[in-house]
């Protein structure tokens, strides 16, 4: 998720971009650039690192240019480094755009125009955008006015598989400002005799709160005292402006309350963004990341997942269904007991590191670990240039965006996604014979990943009744969490969620293991929260909680939409059905929502809870 901000007027463009890119830094920054109109040329300067590298290679006079777009990257294709960070050109030197968001087919495009004598200067898959664009250019043969700039671009766009906020600016129209949209964020602020473009509303604040929020497909053309909305046909299109009324502190945080919940909501685009690019539109998954071919994933007789906290939880679930599908042994440790364990590793073990930060000193020290005994290291990690990013064998992207609150939220489900997506396609290409795993299960699958975004959406619109449910539970002073097999594996997670912003004791267990020691401590002000989405074993997990509900605690059931409500629950949240394997992932929306709201009811602080950092770069 990147940061995108842009201006046209009489103001001074540079001073006024940047300062409103430094209200996006949260978005991404691992390098920034900026791209102007003068007189004779479009102009670029770049910098690796935060804004304020790229400010000290500002030109010192800046009066008298009016046209700018800028850009912070968090990179999702190529190194975070100065040839890669945006804005990008075309051979020309002609054009400039920045782009947020994945364009899918880059690498094919990329081909393509190589093979038309393009020159390329970068590995980012936006630079794909300006070459294409000038290609269309030379196609059209009108570039040298607006409208033809504009119907380049919206032709550009036809070859554009994936997604974007686009902004170019085009020296043959040196008043204006060319942007399109497409899943990926993009405002337009309304000025007068000026007009801005951004990622995220927060950037234009403090020039002007008229803005319009641009929808996929819309394309538009900037002056100073214009603003015309298109589809990708150059079709007229209606889009009314709307006045904010956040203040800017609400802003940041896309008008709510918390980087959290922020984050929760956008859990639905969270797993499109980590499908995107490997789940295809036949239904094959491809995970171009992975450098290994099929002897060698052949090779991997063992593998083994390490990570932390919110992570390690998820490779618990990422154990199970490896297991499930490959039949092969599958372990999953915590990082800091298996960089000390002397752990058995040799060439034919495959170690999956998941971490959201790429940066935990545990994780980081399991990933050396294993590489000295010889085992293939894979990263599941969020942070492109991060140094587990860097340093493991072979790397499969989250593509979350930054997540901002320290309760991992999003990046939880991200990490599920990705191993479901690597689960499948291990078992797919598996030549052993032992997979288990016929061709329409496989389809199955992949149906019941497509249809996750939409269960998610459907989830969050049962906020309200969490909210209500919420206040209830924080007059609870404990937690239990129970579970059996993938529900115990979401029964760690959510105990997780709930101490880390409440602070009240929370614990997750198997079961089956209350009556051998904590049911001793369930008694009126207890809470338990018992999930039975797992058909083969709510049986067993009803009469674990009937024994729960004769000591008088509190019975929370999390069950599937449309099976039976256990008599014993005091309450009972329901979730669309999926498969077994993913009911994880969508269990775990309700019960961030639940945290959170528990959070709020008792007043806690909710993105930065006490004692705890968002990245444990310490051990
Ligand atoms: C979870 O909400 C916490 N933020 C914490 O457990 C976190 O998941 C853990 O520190 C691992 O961090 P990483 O994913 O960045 O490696």
């Amino acid at each position: 998720m990147c940061g995108i901000t842009g201006y046209i007027g009489s103001g001074s463009a540079i001073e006024i971009t940047i300062n409103n890119l430094k209200r996006l830094e949260y978005r991404g920054y691992d390098s920034a650039g900026v791209a102007y109109s003068s007189t004779d040329a479009v102009s670029i300067v770049r910098a690796p690192g935060k804004i304020k590298n790229l400010e000290a290679l500002l030109p010192t006079s800046v009066e008298g240019i009016g046209v700018a777009i800028a850009h912070t990257r968090w990179a999702t294709h190529g190194r975070p480094c100065e040839e890669n960070a945006h804005p990008h050109r075309d051979c020309t030197g002609q054009l400039a755009v920045v782009h947020n968001g994945i364009i899918e087919n880059y690498a094919e495009l990329r081909r393509e125009l190589i093979a038309k004598g393009h020159e390329f200067a970068s590995e980012t898959d936006t630079e794909t955008l300006a070459h294409l664009i000038e290609e269309m250019c030379a196609l059209e043969g009108d570039c040298d006015k607006t409208e033809g700039v504009a119907n380049a671009i919206r032709k550009a766009l036809h070859h554009v598989k994936g997604s974007y906020a686009l902004a170019v600016i085009s020296q043959d129209s040196p008043d204006t400002v060319f942007v399109a949209r497409k899943e990926s964020p993009l405002i337009i602020g309304l000025g007068e005799g000026e007009n801005f473009i951004a990622s995220d509303i927060p950037a234009v604040m403090r020039y002007t709160r008229n803005v319009v929020l641009l929808e996929d497909g819309d394309f538009a053309i900037l002056t100073p005292n214009s603003v015309t909305i298109t589809d990708f046909e150059g079709n007229p299109l209606e889009r009314k402006p709307f006045l904010v009324t956040w203040d800017d502190a609400a802003a940041e945080k896309g008008g709510n309350a918390h980087f959290m919940i922020k984050e929760i909501y956008e859990n639905p685009r969270t797993v499109r963004e980590t499908l995107r690019g490997r789940l295809m539109d036949d239904g094959e998954i491809v995970l171009p990341s992975l450098p290994f071919s099929a002897e060698q994933w052949q090779a991997f007789r063992r593998i083994s997942i390490v990570a932390c906290g919110t992570a390690y939880h998820a490779g618990v679930v990422g154990k199970s269904f490896f297991e499930q599908l490959l039949r092969r042994p599958v372990e999953v440790n915590v990082a800091s007991e298996f960089r000390y364990s002397d752990p058995i590793l040799d060439k034919e073990t495959l170690v999956v590191l998941i971490s959201q930060s790429g940066e935990t000193a545990d994780t980081l020290a399991a990933m050396r670990e294993a590489q000295h005994k010889g085992a293939t290291t894979l990263a599941i990690v969020n942070v492109v240039g991060s140094t587990l990013a860097r340093d493991a064998d072979a790397v499969l992207l989250t593509q979350a965006g930054p997540e901002i609150g320290v309760a991992s939220t999003k990046a939880y489900l991200a990490q599920l996604t990705a191993l479901y997506l690597l689960g499948l396609y291990l078992a797919r290409h598996d030549a052993s014979g032992n997979s288990r795993l016929t061709e329409a299960e496989y389809h199955s699958y992949v149906s019941a990943l497509r249809e996750l975004p939409a269960q998610i959406e459907a989830i969050i619109t049962q906020e309200a009744s969490y909210s209500q449910l919420a206040e209830e539970l924080a007059k609870h002073h404990c937690f239990f969490y129970l579970g059996r097999r993938y529900d115990f594996a979401s029964s760690l997670e959510a105990a997780l969620k709930m101490k880390e912003i409440s602070y009240i004791h929370a614990e997750a267990y198997p079961a089956g293991e209350m009556k051998h020691g904590p049911l001793a401590l369930v008694e009126p002000g207890v809470a338990v929260v018992g999930f039975c989405t797992q058909p083969d074993t709510n049986e067993k997990m009803v009469s674990n909680l009937k024994e729960v509900k004769a000591r008088e605690g509190t019975i929370i059931t999390v069950i599937r939409e449309g099976d039976e409500t256990p008599d014993c629950a005091d309450y009972t949240l329901s979730v669309p059905i999926t498969k077994e394997a993913f009911m994880p992932l969508l269990s775990m929306v309700p019960m961030q929502l639940l945290a959170y709201h528990v959070a709020r009811t008792l007043g806690c602080e909710i993105d930065q809870p006490r004692n705890l950092a968002k990245s444990v770069t310490v051990e």
